[in-house]
């Protein structure tokens, strides 16, 4: 660079490059902006070895720590899963009926529960637990199959008429549209809204014809069977309605609520979790009804 000449004032060296008149002079650069960007490139070269970096055709290279974000997350779940061993261990252990006398326990129960409540149930049964058409509501004492811990737990456990479990809760109410004929129909729709009104369930020809069709799932006094999953028909609590048409429409067609077995899905301590959490609702029973 010899052949550059130096610059009148400074009497630096120029790089030849010139604009307008005005020159650049070829000033080293200052030491510790050099040493600064040398670092950084031993830096660069440091961390594409340690860490994933070159993107190839579908994944990229791995870095000899083999540190992953994803590695980070399953560390950590796996660190909360074995803080939570000790617990989930004696959840599943515990007698159900004996787990609110444990009240570390019963709170990690009823906490977990609630968690799988709110992503396995709530689609179904409401965020609230409140229910909706044909999907009961679980904060009220009227059960269809059983308010006690160990009830709860297995309608969970094996769910209601699915076909994926042979342990399911199971019944099935017959279509009366082709057992009936329709004028009979009413006169049941009539007697069924009387009966959730205190009417006698024996009472007329409604009586009758329920006394021949519908107590043998009912109840004599229309008050459900739990054996079967029949509804109370003597409270003012429908499942899926008590005006006129839906009642016409049960009694005609009969219904057929499905319900999952959780067991085939979540592990035994959020089966247990999670029904402990629906027995403290609100409606929950100590022992069955005689
Ligand atoms: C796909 C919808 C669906 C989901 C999800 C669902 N359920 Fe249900 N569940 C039902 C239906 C339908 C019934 C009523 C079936 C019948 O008519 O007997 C029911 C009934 C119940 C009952 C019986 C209530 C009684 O009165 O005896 C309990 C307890 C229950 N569910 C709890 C749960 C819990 C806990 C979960 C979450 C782990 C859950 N359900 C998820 C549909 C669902
Ligand atoms: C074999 C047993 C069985 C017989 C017989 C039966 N039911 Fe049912 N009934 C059930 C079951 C089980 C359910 C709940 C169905 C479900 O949730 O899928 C039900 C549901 C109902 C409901 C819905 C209640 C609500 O809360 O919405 C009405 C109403 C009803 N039955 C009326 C009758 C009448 C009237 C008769 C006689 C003509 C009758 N049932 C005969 C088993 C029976």
């Amino acid at each position: 660079m010899s052949q550059n000449k130096k610059d009148d004032v400074t009497g630096v060296e120029t790089t030849g490059h010139e604009w307008d008149g005005i020159e650049e002079l070829n000033n080293p650069l200052p030491r510790w902006w050099l040493w600064t960007f040398y670092a950084t490139i031993a830096w660069g070269v440091v961390y594409t070895i340690l860490f994933p970096a070159w993107p190839l055709v579908n994944s990229a290279t791995a870095g000899v720590l083999n540190w992953s974000t994803r590695g980070q997350v399953a560390e950590r779940i796996a660190a909360v899963d074995e803080a939570r061993a000790g617990i989930e261990a004696r959840l599943v252990e515990t007698d159900l009926a004996a787990i609110p006398e444990d009240e570390e326990l019963h709170s990690y129960a009823v906490n977990a529960g609630a968690a799988v409540f709110r992503t396995h149930c709530s689609q179904c049964h409401g965020s609230g637990a409140q229910g909706a058409k044909g999907y009961p509501n679980l904060l009220d004492d009227a059960w269809l199959w059983g308010g006690a811990r160990d009830e709860i737990a297995y309608t969970v456990r094996h769910g209601i008429r699915n076909e994926d479990d042979p342990d399911a809760r199971y019944s099935q109410m017959p279509a009366f549209g082709d057992i009936l004929a329709d004028e009979e129909i009413a006169t049941l729709v009539d007697h069924v809204q009387g009966m959730a009104q205190g009417g006698d369930p024996a009472a007329g020809p409604g009586g009758e014809l329920y006394q021949a069709n519908c107590a043998a799932c009912h109840g004599e006094t229309g008050t459900g069977m739990r054996e079967v999953g029949a509804p109370n028909l003597t409270d003012a609590i429908w499942l899926y309605g008590g005006d006129t048409e839906t009642l016409t429409e049960t009694i005609t067609n009969a219904r057929f609520g499905v319900m999952p077995a959780w067991g085939l899905r979540l592990d035994e301590a959020d089966v247990r979790a999670v029904a402990t959490y629906v027995h403290q609702l609100g409606g929950g029973e100590e022992t069955a009804p005689e």
